[in-house]
């Protein structure tokens, strides 16, 4: 070890001497060199910040060039770039308005809008759900007849507690989130003359009103706010990975012929069994005749279709946390539980889910349930 650092050192030392002789015939060249070239030190020339009497006003550093402007930075088309006319906002588009536009619009607006504003413009994104100092609502009258360059002017200077968006937003992606802002208000305060002939434009009150929805249904939606709001829409069993057996009791209670999920092993008779805290309720149902046919689940996906899919989606997926998915609920939860979501409707949820006792037969619900067990819990990964 001694000897091998030894040895290291001796030859470092050479490598220095080595370089330490370079160095010193490089010096010894560039001397030389310069010796050669003076005038490039001599030529006349400004120093910064000192004047001459070369130009009439004494300044060395002339100004610019009027009218001078830096590349890029050509910004001629005054609107464009401020939103402003004749000393007010303005109200046209500097360029027309095109889908395209629209659609990027409408994705710059969910980046960077809506954790205040909220995806529908009602000033209730999450932040100020969080104690944010509450954002407008652009479905106010006063926002409504605001001209299109107020909403360009505030995203590009701010306004009061809103911070400006100038430096996220190039001006035209400044005026695509102005033309969606407008496509946000038209959504919910359409007239006539918006829409195409033929198309008539309807409140969301009196759809609800229509559709037998409870009078809350078109007023605000709320997240849940608390944590216990939110426990109570996780409270609902959770499916095992352990399959459940069927409660001995109950041996009917197996509506459908679920395919077995390929992944599980098959138990004859657990694919609609109910899971094991919903057991009770189960076993007090009246049991439904065994195995649903093709018919009757078609049935109750065309009953799903006209009744349940505007708020659980036609995917099923729902839109949690409000509106819970109904992918397997049955598996999850238990037929006495859809049954009784379905008749007695959720009045006490945000939103309500309807009650359907009067539009549904307790046969349609039947081909409900028979249609939502054939969604299986095969997507479900437990
Ligand atoms: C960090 C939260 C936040 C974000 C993000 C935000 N805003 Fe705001 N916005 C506010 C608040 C707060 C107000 C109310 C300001 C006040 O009245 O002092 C407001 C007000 C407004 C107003 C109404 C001005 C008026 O005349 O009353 C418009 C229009 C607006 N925002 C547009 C936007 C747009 C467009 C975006 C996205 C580019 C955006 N905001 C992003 C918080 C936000
Ligand atoms: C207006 C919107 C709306 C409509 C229409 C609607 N639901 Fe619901 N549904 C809800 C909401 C909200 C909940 C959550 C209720 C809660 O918080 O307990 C829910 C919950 C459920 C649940 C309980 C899910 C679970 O995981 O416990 C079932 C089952 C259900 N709905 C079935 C249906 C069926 C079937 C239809 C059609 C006949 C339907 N819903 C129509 C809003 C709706």
């Amino acid at each position: 070890m001694q000897g091998l650092r030894k040895q290291n050192q001796g030859s470092g030392s050479s490598v220095h001497i080595l370089k330490r002789v370079t160095g010193a015939s490089a010096l010894a060249a560039m001397l030389v060199l310069a010796g050669c070239r003076q005038d490039m030190h001599d030529q006349p020339k400004f120093f910064p910040q000192r004047g001459t009497d070369f130009f009439a006003d004494g300044r060395s550093a002339r100004p610019q060039v009027d009218n001078t402007v830096a590349r890029g930075q050509m910004h001629d088309d005054a609107y464009f770039y401020t939103g402003m006319q004749n000393g007010g906002e303005g109200n046209t588009f500097p360029f027309p308005v095109t889908l395209a536009v629209l659609q990027r619009g409408q994705e710059r607006f969910n980046v960077y809008c809506t954790p205040c504003h909220s995806r529908v413009g009602n000033g209730q994104g999450m932040i100020v759900q969080r104690g944010y100092m509450p954002a407008a609502t652009y479905h106010s009258e006063r926002l409504r007849n605001a001209p299109l360059g107020h909403f360009f002017n505030v995203m590009t200077n701010g306004y009061g507690a809103m911070p400006d968006y100038a430096a996220q937003l190039t001006p035209a992606d400044r005026w695509a989130v102005v033309a969606y802002i407008k496509a946000l208000q038209l959504s919910q305060n359409a007239t006539q003359s918006d829409i195409a002939p033929g198309a008539h434009p309807e409140t969301l009150s009196a759809i609800a009103e229509r559709e037998g929805m409870p009078a809350s249904f078109a007023g605000e939606w709320e997240m849940p706010r608390t944590a216990t709001s939110m426990a109570g829409l996780d409270d609902r069993p959770v499916p095992t990975t352990a399959a459940p057996t069927p409660p001995p009791t109950a041996p009917s209670a197996t509506p459908t012929a679920t395919p077995a999920p390929a992944t599980a092993k098959p138990v004859p008779g657990a694919a609609a069994a109910p899971a094991a805290g919903k057991a009770p309720a189960v076993a007090t149902t009246p049991a439904k005749p065994a195995a649903s046919s093709a018919a009757d689940i078609a049935a109750g996906k065309e009953i799903y279709q006209r009744n349940c899919q505007v708020c659980h989606q036609p995917t099923l997926q729902g839109m949690p946390p409000m509106i819970p998915a109904l992918i397997g609920v049955v598996q999850r939860t238990s037929a006495a539980h859809v049954r009784s979501n379905v008749t007695n409707g959720v009045p006490t949820a945000k939103p309500p889910m309807p009650s359907f006792a009067a539009k549904l037969s307790s046969e349609d619900i039947d081909h409900l349930i028979a249609f939502l067990s054939s969604t299986g819990s095969a997507e479900k990964k437990p």
